[in-house]
């Protein structure tokens, strides 16, 4: 830095000139530019949080000042982008397609039929002839896609959608399974595809390390790998368990192989674990028995299989066969069925959620289902545990499919105890308030009554507040927020941002050291600032979820406003009579109230759970104490210029598009000013009809709405 530049950088805001102001402002964002690059794409932060947040801040005091100096590119206009993007996008050279699913025994002889009646008709296949199919397991993982150039692994990227994936490659070299160079004669470009995994023994010992340290733990094998994969610090994907499995090709040029199964030992000679359970089969007997084998054997293996994938063995003839939408004629995915087992139900018990709903949830005697020990399995409600009248003592049977929750899907009659009782949904509350339960008015959700006061829903407020699409505060998992709560350290979710000055008490407790304490800390002060849309999600406030969240926040912009205008509309909302239930009508109770129930698909309901959060004086003083402490960020909202030549239209998109994404369009249809929406009515102008469009085009017709072909929107939209 300069020595003027210096000075100016020591200068309080207030007393800087507009040419300093300028100089400084230009500093600042290059700065934060560079540390944003650091934390997000390297994951290597050089400066603390706290002096990040300075920076910011001072940026922000400097715009505020001189307004001039606000442009688009400016750091302070640019939501902190997500994980998600930090990896760079790589364009496949071969699509990645997917399979089709055959389930029963029919859908499979379709296939065959299938391939017989192509075969036969395009090439020399005689009638007596067989269709070698080579046979594989088929891993639950995720697919990659790695290049290699003259023998030398170069990029590795995810599936993504198909076309394009995202660039994995320092992650994908930690993998052992993957070589780098491969051995003996390899052509000078090649795809290898296969599939990352991780084994079930090392996700359960992986998961309980996370646990044990406070971190997220995953689901299934199958989301442990892809989250493993995906983080931004290679030494933490290199720390955990994966493997990786090769079977198909991209580009490969040149191609010397003729058949699946050629490749799949020229696989093992450059270095690659091919699976050994792969088999080639002559005959559709074979076939059926492979899978057979197969389903025998995925209890005994280290990992999960989902099915059995077919695939024609010669090259030329799946080059004959080709692919329909994404998939190729000439593979196939035989799916197992669900896994199920059976046990005994131990009994039933209740839980509390942070609306104070009473979930049922069996306690089961621990049991194995496809690899699993299920425990657990909820029952969803009153009226499903008479459905299924399932009782105490119960033998029941468990079903478990991919990462669906585990279900219950009955009893076995033979196995039922002699003295058995049906079971009585609690009348209180299993807090210690017991406080009366009460049923929802036609939903067949029962709630505590105790609201606020229940503190088994204030632990499942604070829970939510941290957890992962709200503040995000690894470290502070589900155990730890209970054992604070009980133990006066958190109460309100304010109380988190005084952790770290707690830090001394929180060194003392059971299970904590320095290392995690520092770590608390360091996440904890991480969310010091935060978007709005998170923020207004974190609180809480029944009908209002992520998705909701992100439109109030587009809608108000700023934090002061939306409080402003929340605050408003309940204080509105009090002198509401009891029957408008009309967007239209919420005008007239009141200027505040009336804009939020006519945000973009929010409405009376949702209005109404929002205003009567906001009339809680609890809930208020909760929001100010969490402004006193946090930078809540605003969103920058899309300035419509008045020329623009859509402004005040509302568009509809139906139909597939063949020149473009839905998402393209919506997003150029909002540049040029229109509002796209996902309805038709009245109020639309213009519905845009792409191939195959249904109801939505009918709808258009019946109301004289203006219709255009892609072709015509192309014209427009693009002149
Ligand atoms: S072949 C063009 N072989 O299943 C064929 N896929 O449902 C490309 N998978 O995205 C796929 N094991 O992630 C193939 N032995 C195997 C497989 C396999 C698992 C996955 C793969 C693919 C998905 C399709």
């Amino acid at each position: 830095m300069s020595k003027a530049a210096k000075v100016v950088a020591a200068l309080a805001v207030a007393d800087l000139t507009e040419r300093q102001g300028r100089s400084e402002h230009k500093r600042l964002s290059e700065e934060i530019r560079h540390h944003d690059a650091l934390y997000h794409d390297k994951d290597a932060p050089e400066i603390s949080d706290a002096e990040y947040d300075r920076l910011r801040q001072r940026l922000k005091a400097i715009e505020a000042k001189f307004p001039q100096l606000v442009d688009p590119l400016s750091p302070t206009q640019q939501v902190a982008p997500l994980p998600s993007t930090a990896f760079a996008k790589v364009r496949h050279a071969r699509p990645m397609l997917s399979l089709d699913n055959a389930f029963t025994d029919e859908e499979l002889q379709g296939f065959l039929d299938r391939l017989r009646r192509a075969l036969e008709r395009e090439t020399d296949l005689k009638p007596e002839d067989e269709i070698a199919l080579a046979c594989e397991p088929k891993i639950d993982g995720l697919s990659i896609s790695l290049r290699y150039e003259d023998g030398e692994f170069t990029v590795g990227a995810t599936r993504g959608d198909g076309t394009t994936g995202e660039d994995v490659t320092a992650n994908l070299k930690t993998i052992k399974d993957i070589p780098h160079t491969l051995k003996g004669k390899a052509p000078k470009a090649l795809d290898v595809r296969g599939e990352v995994y991780m084994e079930r023994h090392a996700f359960q010992a992986m998961n309980k390390r996370q646990e044990e340290a406070g971190d997220k733990s995953f689901a299934n094998p199958r989301n442990a790998a892809a989250g493993s994969l995906r983080q931004l610090d290679t030494t933490i994907t290199a720390s955990r368990p994966l493997r990786f499995f090769a079977y198909a090709w991209g580009e490969a040029e040149p191609r010397s192989w003729k058949t699946h199964t050629e490749y799949l030992e020229l696989l093992r000679g450059w270095g690659f674990r091919v699976n050994p359970l792969s088999q080639l089969c002559g005959t559709p007997e074979e076939v059926r028995a492979f899978y057979r084998q197969m389903a025998v054997e995925r209890p005994s293996l280290p990992y999960d299989i989902d099915g059995v994938v077919y695939k024609v063995d010669r090259i030329d003839w799946q080059e004959r066969l080709g692919f329909v939408s994404r998939a190729p004629r000439w593979a196939i995915a035989h799916k197992f069925p669900a896994e199920q087992a059976r046990t005994r139900l131990n009994g039933i018990l209740i839980q509390v959620g942070r609306t104070g709903a009473l979930t049922p949830v069996a306690d089961l005697e621990p049991v194995n289902v496809g690899g699993v020990m299920v425990a657990r399995a909820s029952l969803h409600n009153a009226d499903e545990i008479e459905r299924l009248d399932v009782r105490a003592g119960d033998m029941v049977v468990v079903q478990r499919a991919g990462d669906v929750i585990p279900q219950i899907l009955g009893f076995v009659p033979e196995e039922r105890p002699k003295k058995t009782a049906k079971f009585d949904f609690p009348t209180h509350c299993p807090c210690p308030l017991a406080t009366p339960v009460k049923a929802e008015e036609g939903g067949v959700v029962r709630r505590c009554s105790g609201g606020l006061e229940c503190p088994f829903q204030q632990v499942e407020r604070l829970r939510y507040f941290v957890s992962r699409n709200c503040f995000d505060i690894e470290g502070l998992g589900g155990t730890h927020i209970e054992n604070f709560f009980n133990d006066g350290l958190l109460k309100i979710p304010g109380d988190i941002f005084r952790l770290p000055g707690r830090v001394d008490e929180i060194r003392k407790r059971e299970g904590w050291g320095d290392l995690s304490v520092r770590n608390l800390v360091a996440a904890i002060e991480a969310r010091r600032t935060i978007a709005l849309d998170r923020f207004i999600n974190a609180l809480g406030i029944p009908l209002i979820g992520e998705a909701t969240a992100k439109i109030l926040a587009q809608e108000y912009g700023d934090p002061d406003s939306w409080l402003a205008e929340m605050l408003a509309a309940a204080r509105e909302r009090k002198h509401k009579p009891d029957d408008v239930k009309k967007e239209k009508a919420a005008v007239e109770i009141g200027p505040s109230y009336g804009r939020l129930c006519n945000v973009e698909q929010i409405g009376v309901t949702t209005a109404d759970a929002m205003c009567a959060f906001f009339s809680e004086g609890h809930n208020v003083e909760i929001i100010e104490d969490l402004r006193r402490q946090l930078t809540i960020e605003g969103v920058t909202r899309r300035v419509v210029a008045d020329d623009a030549p859509l402004k005040g239209k509302t568009v509809v998109f139906t139909g597939e598009l063949s020149t473009m994404t839905r998402e393209a369009a919506k997003a150029r249809a909002e540049e040029l000013g229109a509002k796209v929406t996902d309805s038709v009515s009245k109020k639309t102008s213009l519905v845009v009809v792409g191939e195959n469009a249904g109801s939505k085009a009918r709808k258009a017709a019946e109301l004289g709405v203006q219709t255009l072909t892609e072709e015509e929107w192309a014209k427009l939209a693009h002149g």
